[in-house]
């Protein structure tokens, strides 16, 4: 009897073993789904189709023709945190050609052989996120046709001819080394699937150590070749120097945001004539040069939040003349003259926030600003009667204040910290200093008041205003009530009138056409 157990298992164990740590489970008689957990050195030899691959922390270092999944027929390909690290030629040469996708993220590949993707035609997306990938071979992508390639989080520090010849809508080299981007790295790939016309293409490069863009990196001369959103966000450039987008008029986002770009010139973003949107937040811009936005004039939102911006003015914004939303919190204006907005007529967000400035022109920015729907004022150094009257202003148009700071522990209106008097000197002082000298004054409900109209002669017309409207209304809704009921006994009367009823029915009426009464008798 022992001995049959033990026999019994013995066997078990060897079949278990030869499949090492995969299952299989039946989808019919000839496909299965593959599951492998821990451990597996190579795929087993199953002898029906796998239409589906599940790997949980396999442990499969190399795939090359031997190792590799031989009956595969899914349409993804999926092998995320299987220690995967090298990718030899011919590894997917038994996959179908209309394969969608190939998942690797989070593995430790460091190699993948030229041309591994070129045979496929429908490719959705080629994913190696968060691998060890450091360097490529020239030809790896070449005849590549994807939608999405996602290289980043990976250890890439030089893209020279890496690319050539791929083809591609979401490129993502995010969070690697790139230092340095030769001008011709971007010169044969294709931004375009060539499936529809006009396609959504996206670079990314944000996250690296770029320090400096050559001009013309970024050339898309044709519509159906070209870079839609180039994002560069947090990464060391400091100059976009002259003409760097010349060559580049398709571009309609461009990220900037997060680097240490000081110096603009004045065709810095010359050639950039379809950008609906540019964000240069956060960065070390101290002046912007005269016509810096001349060929932007389909621009739509433009982002210098969180610069040194010390001055602007009337020419700074021309050739804005699509612009709808403006960021320019954060910086160190001092003075705000409307005069330097007139060249944005289309405006429908303002955000001055945090600019160091104590006096404003309210009516003649709203009143050049017609489509003005956000006006954002908060953190500058307002008294609290200004911001008193700038709330009445401001309210005839909008909802009172737009996005109002929450500073409620000191004198505010709304949230927006003011001061009790104007201080003597506004120079050199932050929102910082500003905020710890209101925080020393005592609260005083009388330095909201607005000399320019006493708050009881407001309070006064308003009742006024208020039994004025009252008593109109009571009226108007007497009268209307009194010419209603007389149309509908009328109608009454011409139905009946004309169906002969009235002589039928046991009451009576008399209709009187000169004095135009009804006399209802029972
Ligand atoms: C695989 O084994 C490692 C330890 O060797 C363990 O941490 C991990 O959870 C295992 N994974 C699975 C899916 O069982
Ligand atoms: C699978 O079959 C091939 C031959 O077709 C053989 O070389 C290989 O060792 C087999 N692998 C396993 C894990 O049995
Ligand atoms: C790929 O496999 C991982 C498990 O390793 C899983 O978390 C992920 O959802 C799978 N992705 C797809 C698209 O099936
Ligand atoms: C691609 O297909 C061609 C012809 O069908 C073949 O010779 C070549 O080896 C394939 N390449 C890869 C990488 O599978
Ligand atoms: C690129 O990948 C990162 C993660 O590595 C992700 O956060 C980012 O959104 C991706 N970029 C695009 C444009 O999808
Ligand atoms: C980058 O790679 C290219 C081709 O692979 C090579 O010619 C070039 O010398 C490399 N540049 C650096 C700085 O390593
Ligand atoms: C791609 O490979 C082909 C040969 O298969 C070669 O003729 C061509 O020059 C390569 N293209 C690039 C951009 O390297
Ligand atoms: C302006 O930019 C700042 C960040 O710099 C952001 O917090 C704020 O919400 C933006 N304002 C608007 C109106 O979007």
């Amino acid at each position: 009897m022992f001995k049959v157990f033990v026999l019994l298992c013995t066997c078990w164990c060897l079949i278990k073993l030869s499949f090492e740590h995969c299952e299989e489970s039946n989808i019919n008689f000839v496909s299965v789904i593959l599951t492998c957990v821990n451990g597996t050195q190579s795929f087993p030899n199953t002898t029906k189709t796998v239409l589906m691959l599940r790997c949980l922390d396999c442990n499969i270092p190399l795939l090359d023709e031997k190792t590799i999944l031989k009956k595969f027929d899914g349409d993804a390909f999926n092998m995320s945190n299987s220690h995967v690290q090298v990718i030899s030629a011919g590894a997917f040469k038994q996959f179908r050609r209309s394969m969608r996708r190939f998942l690797f993220q989070n593995n430790e590949v460091n190699y993948i052989a030229p041309k591994t993707f070129s045979n496929f035609t429908i490719l959705e997306e080629i994913n190696f996120r968060n691998c060890r990938i450091a360097q490529l071979e020239p030809d790896v992508f070449n005849g590549t046709t994807t939608t999405h390639l996602d290289l980043s989080q990976n250890l890439l520090t030089n893209i020279s001819k890496t690319l050539d010849g791929l083809k591609v809508l979401m490129l993502n080299l995010s969070s690697n080394r790139i230092k340095n981007i030769p001008e011709d790295s971007f010169d044969k790939v294709t931004f375009n699937l060539g499936r529809f016309y006009t396609e959504f293409s996206v670079l990314d490069l944000s996250n690296n150590v770029i320090q400096r863009i050559y001009p013309n990196t970024f050339k898309t001369p044709e519509r159906t070749n070209s870079i839609v959103m180039l994002t560069l966000s947090k990464n060391l450039i400091t100059t976009i120097e002259s003409k760097t987008f010349l060559k580049t008029p398709f571009l309609r986002i461009l990220v900037l945001n997060q680097n240490l770009i000081s110096q603009l010139a004045t065709d810095s973003f010359k050639g950039l004539t379809n950008l609906v949107s540019l964000d240069l937040q956060r960065n070390h811009i101290q002046k912007i040069p005269t016509s810096l936005f001349a060929d932007l004039q389909k621009l739509e939102f433009l982002d210098l939040s969180q610069n040194y911006l010390t001055a602007i003015d009337s020419t700074t914004f021309s050739g804005l003349i699509n612009l709808k939303g403006l960021n320019m919190s954060h910086n160190n204006l001092k003075t705000f003259d409307d005069v330097q907005l007139f060249p944005l007529v289309g405006l429908i967000s303002l955000d001055i926030s945090d600019v160091r400035i104590h006096t404003i022109n309210l009516k003649s920015i709203l009143q050049h600003h017609w489509r003005l729907k956000i006006l954002v004022l908060n953190d500058n150094f307002w008294t609290c009667k200004q911001l008193t009257k700038m709330y009445k202003q401001l309210s005839r148009q909008f909802n009172g204040f737009n996005f109002p700071a929450q500073h409620f522990d000191v004198s505010n209106l709304h949230g927006i910290a003011c001061s009790k008097d104007e201080l003597k000197s506004y120079d050199t002082l932050t929102f910082d200093d500003f905020y710890n000298i209101i925080a020393q004054e005592s609260i005083d409900p009388n330095s909201f008041i607005d000399d320019d109209l006493p708050i009881n002669k407001i309070m006064e017309n308003v009742i006024k205003n208020i039994a004025i409207v009252k008593s109109m209304s009571i009226i108007i809704a007497i009268v209307l009530i009194v010419l209603f009921l007389q149309f509908i006994v009328r109608s009454i009367l011409m139905c009946l009138k004309q169906y002969n009823i009235v002589n039928k029915t046991k009451f009576s009426f008399f209709y009187n056409q000169d004095q135009d009464t009804v006399k209802v008798l029972p």
